[in-house]
């Protein structure tokens, strides 16, 4: 396929300042062969950032597609607004299967929408239980999950959504348990954010609905990973305190952590769950909003009573991308996905101590295949070069130019490859980070 430059300036291109992107002459992804992915011209990019988090076998040909192609040959789509569909009923029993402690599964179409599907369901519950109050949502701070509106008054980042805030409806803070450089007694830390936790649930309980946060991780909010159990005792207050708990796995479950639902391992009891990204090895725009039997009972009554869940979306529960989640699963266990993450895992931690040394690298940090690494100088973050160039314009044109697609958050690089990647591409990412922040180092 031949493109011209012309025929890409029509895309309007997300969380993109456009000016400084038609001036630009990024590669147009023509194809995927494995975890690279190829450009027009037929130049190779190792997917570093797995396709937004998402890609789990790498692309091309595989049972996934081959999945979804038999499943667009039997039927493309039916809908769920009165009428079953087979994948969706399959993947449910699949799903409930995985999530100990989940009876119910409630489809959309991107990680936003499970999060606005999750919120709507804690409003609802309480509100079909008599008790009106409950009306306003706790979630946590640097939490991030997504861009609708219902998400964005959770995860709220002034720097992004200041535009928007006449739209929103803030929810209350609890702060972050990650103790970062600085503080020298992390556990004196995170009990500290526990107590902090534990006044803000006291207080506000009378009309808060629900608490939402990751699981096992932050990655938007830069890629800081929570102490082990933090989240199941926030779960313990959510219980003392009658506000739900409201898991956001979507870019943390199905393996990124080292664990196939990340609030299994970490013993945490959520009330509702919300999954996205790898669910369909990034094959297809489908998420889930998982709850249980006590969620699920407050919304039975007549027709005429009103309680039923008013969302759904044209389409929920799409077959394709239901075969698509059916067929990733299913490879999971087929391939010992884990076991090779875990190995994998290990290899990160030890490259990464190549840079423990490097003035400019901080809180290095790692957990299953995602990791941070800060660029900082004299305490002070990074965000540009010596010659004025913004790190994050530099750390994606330079790893273009060897041949990774990597995309930082702000000064944080950020270690997120598809989750079947092997040792050699593997190496070959981690080369390409510890060069760039010795490179970086020259230039600060
Ligand atoms: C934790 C978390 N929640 C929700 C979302 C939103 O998902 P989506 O981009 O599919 O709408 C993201 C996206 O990065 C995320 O990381």
């Amino acid at each position: 396929m031949n493109l011209s430059f012309a025929d890409r300036k029509y895309v309007w291109h997300p969380f993109t300042q456009m000016q400084e992107w038609s001036n630009s002459n990024k590669p147009v992804i023509i194809r995927g062969d494995g975890f690279y992915l190829i450009d027009e011209h037929g130049k190779k990019f190792l997917d570093g950032i797995a396709s937004m988090w998402c890609n789990v076998w790498g692309h091309g040909n595989n049972e996934i597609s081959k999945a979804m192609i038999k499943q667009i040959q039997t039927i493309q789509h039916s809908t769920l607004f009165g009428l079953a569909n087979a994948p969706s009923s399959e993947l449910s029993e699949m799903l409930i299967r995985l999530a100990k402690g989940m009876s119910y599964v409630f489809y959309s179409d991107n990680g936003s929408t499970a999060i606005e599907v999750a919120m709507k369901m804690a409003l609802q519950y309480w509100k079909n239980r008599g008790e009106k109050r409950k009306t306003k949502f706790i979630s946590m701070e640097n939490g991030y999950h997504g861009d609708t509106m219902g998400a964005m008054s959770l995860g709220y980042l002034p720097k992004y959504f200041a535009p928007y805030l006449p739209l929103l409806r803030r929810a209350i803070k609890i702060p972050s348990p990650v103790c970062r450089s600085g503080y020298s007694d992390c556990q004196d830390y995170e009990n500290l954010c526990l107590e902090k936790t534990e006044v803000i649930l006291a207080n506000n309980s009378s009309h808060c609905c629900a608490l939402v946060m990751e699981s096992g991780a932050q990655i938007a909010g830069g890629v800081s990973i929570f102490p082990r159990n933090y989240q199941n005792k926030v779960g313990e207050l959510c219980r003392k305190y009658d506000v739900l708990l409201i898991l956001d796995e979507i870019a943390t479950g199905f393996g990124r952590l080292g664990n196939m639902l990340e609030y299994l391992e970490q013993k945490s009891y959520p009330d509702i769950v919300c999954l996205g990204k790898a669910l369909t090895g990034g094959y297809s725009p489908l998420a889930v909003t998982l709850t249980t039997n006590s969620i699920f009972n407050a919304f039975l009554g007549k027709p005429t009573e009103y309680k039923q869940l008013f969302h759904g979306h044209t389409f929920t529960g799409h077959p394709i991308g239901c075969a698509a989640a059916i067929a990733n699963i299913q490879m999971y266990k087929k391939y010992e996905l884990l076991r090779n993450i875990r190995q994998n895992s290990v290899y990160i931690t030890h490259r990464l101590r190549e840079i423990q040394h490097s003035p400019i690298a901080e809180n290095i940090r790692s957990k299953g295949l995602l990791g941070g690494i800060d660029l900082s100088k004299a305490k002070r973050p990074i965000l540009k070069l010596g010659n004025g160039i913004p790190i994050t314009s530099y750390i994606a044109e330079e790893s273009l130019s060897m041949g990774v697609f990597l995309r930082s958050l702000g000064n944080t690089i950020v270690i997120i490859p598809p989750l079947a990647i092997r040792k050699r591409e593997l190496k070959f990412l981690l080369d390409t980070i510890v060069s760039l922040v010795n490179k970086i180092e020259k230039f600060a």
